[in-house]
């Protein structure tokens, strides 16, 4: 409900603008509509909704395109605008509108002088534009109009969506009783699981076969009422295979239909709101929103890993518009051309497919519908929403119903190994086939990404396939010059090279909206020599919005997926008989998603072409040529080594020594035990409670026993400033790089494009870090051959080991070093000039290391301790979570002590995203974990925290 008040600023600068264009002599409706759009989308905010402009609707059969269109948040259309010429004839302008099929459900016509409220099909009153209290009624009952339909769908909603995990779990409590007790269900269930395993995932576990049937039963109904198909469910050739096992499933004592009247109320409600929708096109948008909040609700991590977010339409339109703009630009073709073959192998509910049906005129759609169309998806749920909207895209426009053949349950990646089997049923089989042997040539889509899982718990780790990993590993892996190339392990480059293999030795389009980390980061150099060997044009729109590398961003606010990660559309076209061209264009840092998928909409791109260096860089940052001319840090060390990566902090990190050696020593009899189970029953499950991880699998199939022993506890740099112990193991760490062969000081060094870059001495072991990529350069490792050549530089025999270790972490902690070159350091390793002053740096750096090794026997520095009146000191220093004051000159250690006096430069000094204090504030507190509570507090030293927090200060 809007409830805005005639003096609210909004009214005041709508008045006053509009008078300023008429001052101006402005007249006419362009001129003029700006300050009615912008009082609009104000008001739309100030609702938690949004204006978006020209954004075309279908209206009794008719599409119009209004000036503005104001949705709420499932993306539901409730209000149109339309903006008129002062000069023109106000109702007889709307009369016309009218006549082409304006919707009139809840419409302001306006011509800055009047504006006259049409809702539900009749006019609702007139309001002079001039009266502020007029347009505050105006924009009070524009707003608030179907608010008790609304509220009863959006309680509905909500309420459906906070039940989703206990229906769930009472279903999957059913079924494991009918696991245990329904011999029908029993068969029909290990017939179905043999399936899926053999058509969609080798490796599914029956709780994820369970959680199908839970989708389905869950969204079923939804699905037949929305779009009055009450057939779907016999009719699709997948969800009558699910039929039949929860047939099998009401064999034994569970009612479908006694269970599913609890959801009745939700249903009508939801349902009553679909049947309100006039177009399909909002019933499309509809599904999507349902589709992905009830995703998100019931199975956050098959989000996680299958990229569950629905491509908002202005990116589906920008893409589909691009791929015909193409298709006539660069082949003289067009959507009816019988070449143009189109696969989306992603289409999570099918919004690309259903994109490009609009544009296929009528005359040749049968044809590309029935040969020329396909796509594919390994979720059930988005499966049949693709297939409900597909096919009713296809009966809006051709009045007839037809299923669509070219929609396979399928796992894409896996289409690329030879040997396919039978893939669910025979009809589906069948159209596997049918899209193998078909000659695509354009792809199209939004392929999921994700780098691997937090934990081998998960369960949602990204599969492995033969075929595709090969090929990655043989082209975008052995082509680059990183270190480490985990980053590659990604679905989105699998689409990409499963794609570009995928056209074969056809000429054609690539057209994905995805991750686009590719472009400039180290990783992915590789990847962008073959692209561009691939293809011979290619156009990016960085729609970016990486949240880790700009943290005044926000996932919500400014990425188009509100994701965290940078987003961008590649436009890839393989022409071979033309030369190659590489063209960009970011959109500006801080546009909010909605003027980037406005700037879409209008699709004039300012491009910028690219010229890459020879080390495939697309991005070239500045002074990259004079940086290229200093010698990599690589050859100055004979040594260096990725930080240590454990994959199980939370057992092998610990502040101190005896709940460390117990949980550990708890840990490995767990995992003993499963080391002998697993010798007995070699294919039996994982279980949870270990923190699993590819190396202790393996470690487990090999029959690796582990003994504890105390003597393994080391010291180790968690984070900056933040020493942990460690116990250092090469079967319960994943990964100790060359760490066993490491003694003394080192340089941590944090390079790549997600952190800015940072150095520290630390002479313990030090960790990967989140994201990884960090590499630590030993002293010990020092090249002999380096020493000597800038002995021979500076002419200076006496330079040793010491001095040029010492020089080199000086020169990465020069201000003007760090500014020159941040953006090559935030794409390779760092490379080191001969710079004037040899021994001044090395002096400096020797200090500095000192300082940074050292930093828990430096003094203090002098902070004013302020107590809360009456509190005892010594509990007083107890953490749980510190706090920063705004302006950071003040930090509350708890409730009863706060410390005063932080100098501002204490925020200057940055190592990665983050100030030595800031690490030290975010490190030191207490937290849970999967194996208990981890307390940062020492009793031996209650002083501890509060002391460091002076030190690094
Ligand atoms: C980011 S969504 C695409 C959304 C889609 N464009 C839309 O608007 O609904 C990615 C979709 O790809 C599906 N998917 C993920 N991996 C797949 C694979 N290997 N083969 C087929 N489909 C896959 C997911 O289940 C998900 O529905």
């Amino acid at each position: 409900m809007l409830e805005l008040a005639p003096t609210d600023p909004i009214i005041k600068a709508y008045l006053r603008d509009l008078a300023q264009l008429k001052r101006q002599g402005v007249s006419h409706e362009l001129g003029l509509k700006a300050p009615f759009q912008t009082l609009l989308d104000k008001a739309a905010k100030k609702r938690g909704w949004m204006l978006v402009p020209e954004l075309s609707t279908y209206s009794g059969g008719k599409r119009v395109v209004p000036d503005g269109t104001v949705r709420d948040e499932f993306r539901l259309a409730r209000g149109w605008w339309e903006a008129k010429d002062t000069a023109d004839h106000l109702a007889r302008e709307i009369e016309k509108k009218l006549r082409a099929g304006y919707p009139t459900r809840n419409t302001i016509f306006e011509d800055t002088q009047v504006a006259v409220l049409y809702q539900d099909r009749a006019e609702a009153g007139e309001f002079p534009l001039s009266d502020p209290p007029q347009i505050a009624a105006l924009l009070n009952g524009f707003f608030s109009h179907d608010e008790d339909d609304e509220r009863e769908f959006h309680r509905a909603m909500a309420e459906f969506k906070s039940r989703i995990p206990d229906l769930a779990q009472s279903l999957r409590e059913h079924i494991d009783h009918a696991h245990k007790r329904t011999p029908r269900f029993q068969q029909a269930f290990a017939e179905f699981l043999s399936v899926c395993r053999a058509s969609l995932n080798p490796e599914l576990t029956t709780a994820q076969v369970d959680e199908m049937l839970i989708q389905h039963l869950l969204t079923e109904r939804l699905m037949r009422n929305l779009f009055q198909n009450p057939e779907f469910t016999t009719r699709n050739v997948i969800a009558a295979q699910v039929e039949k096992v929860i047939e099998a499933l009401a064999s034994g004592s569970f009612s479908k239909s006694q269970f599913l009247q609890r959801l009745d109320p939700y249903y009508k409600a939801i349902e009553r709101e679909g049947a309100n929708l006039g177009h399909f096109t909002e019933k499309q948008d509809f599904l999507n929103s349902v589709y992905e909040q009830f995703f998100q609700k019931f199975s956050p991590d098959v989000a996680d890993t299958h990229g569950i977010v629905y491509t908002p339409r202005e990116i589906v339109d920008y893409m589909c518009a691009s791929v015909q703009d193409a298709l006539h630009t660069e082949f003289g073709l067009s959507l009816e051309s019988p070449e143009v073959v189109i696969l989306d192998p992603c289409t999570g509910t099918g919004n690309f497919i259903v994109n490009l049906i609009e544009r296929i005129p009528p005359r040749a759609l049968r044809d590309a519908y029935h040969n020329r169309l396909f796509a594919n998806e390994v979720m059930l749920l988005p499966y049949y929403i693709a297939s409900l909207n597909i096919e009713h895209a296809y009966f809006e426009r051709m009045g007839q119903y037809e299923p669509f053949q070219g929609l396979c349950f399928v796992d894409t990646l896996d289409m690329a190994d030879s040997q396919q089997i039978v893939l669910f049923t025979p009809a589906n089989t069948e159209r596997v086939a049918r899209e193998k042997n078909a000659a695509i040539t354009v792809i199209i889509g939004n392929p999921p990404y994700n780098v691997g899982q937090k934990s081998e718990n998960d369960n949602n780790k990204n599969r492995k396939y033969d075929e595709v990993d090969r090929r990655v590993k043989e082209t975008y892996s052995r082509d680059s010059k990183a270190s480490s190339k985990s980053k590659l392990d990604d679905a989105y480059v699998k689409f990409f090279r499963w794609a570009s293999d995928r056209l074969g030795g056809r000429d054609g389009i690539v057209c994905f909206v995805s991750n686009n980390g590719f472009l400039d980061q180290i990783a992915f150099d590789g990847m962008r020599k073959h692209l561009l060997q691939d293809f011979d044009h290619i156009d990016h729109v960085d729609l970016h919005g990486n949240v880790r590398k700009n943290p005044k961003l926000s996932g919500t606010i400014h990425n188009v997926f509100g994701i965290q990660v940078g987003v961008g559309i590649t436009l890839a076209i393989r022409k071979r008989s033309t030369g190659k061209r590489l063209r960009y264009h970011r959109v500006p840092e801080f546009w909010r998603k909605a003027e980037k998928l406005e700037f879409l909409a209008d699709s004039q791109v300012p491009w910028e072409v690219l010229t890459p260096d020879n080390s495939c860089n697309w991005l070239i940052p500045e002074n990259a040529e004079e940086y290229a001319q200093y010698t990599p840090i690589t050859d100055l060390f004979q040594v260096w080594t990725l930080g240590i990566g454990t994959n199980r902090d939370s057992v092998v990190y610990d502040w101190s020594h005896q709940p460390l050696a117990d949980r550990v020593a708890a840990f490995i009899t767990a995992y003993n035990a499963e080391v002998y189970r697993h010798k007995s029953e070699t294919l039996s499950e994982w279980p949870t409670h270990i923190a699993w991880s590819e190396g202790l699998k393996n470690s487990v199939r090999r029959q690796t026993l582990v003994e504890f022993s105390s003597q393994r506890i080391r010291e180790a740099l968690y984070r900056p400033f933040t020493k942990k112990l460690l116990y250092f193991d090469r079967t319960l760490n994943e990964r100790v790089y060359l760490w066993p062969k490491i003694d003394g000081p080192v340089v941590w060094i944090k390079t790549g494009a997600d952190w800015p870059f940072f150095a520290l001495a630390a002479t313990v072991i030090c960790d990967r870090l989140p994201q990884g990529g960090s590499q630590c350069f030993p002293l010990s490792h020092l090249k002999p051959a380096a020493v000597e050549s800038f002995r021979a530089h500076y002419a200076d025999p006496a330079i040793s080991p010491d001095d040029l270790f010492h020089y080199i972490y000086a020169l990465l902690h020069h201000p003007e070093y760090r500014a020159r070159y941040a953006g090559n350091l935030k794409r390779e390793l760092p490379r080191i000039p001969f710079a004037p002053g040899f021994h001044a740096f090395a002096t400096a750096g020797a200090a500095l290391a000192r300082l940074h090794v050292h930093y828990e026997s430096l003094e203090p520095y002098p902070l004013t301790e302020e107590l809360a009146p009456g509190a005892p000191y010594l509990p007083s220093l107890r953490v749980e979570k510190m706090k920063l004051s705004p302006d950071k000159r003040s930090l509350r250690v708890n409730d009863s002590l706060t410390l005063h006096g932080i100098p501002p430069e204490t925020h200057d000094y940055r190592l990665g995203s983050r100030s030595a204090l800031e690490w030290v504030i975010d490190q030191y507190q207490i937290k849970s974990t999967d194996y208990g509570e981890s307390d940062p507090n020492r009793p031996d030293d209650p002083h501890y925290i509060v002391r460091l927090v002076g030190q690094v200060v």
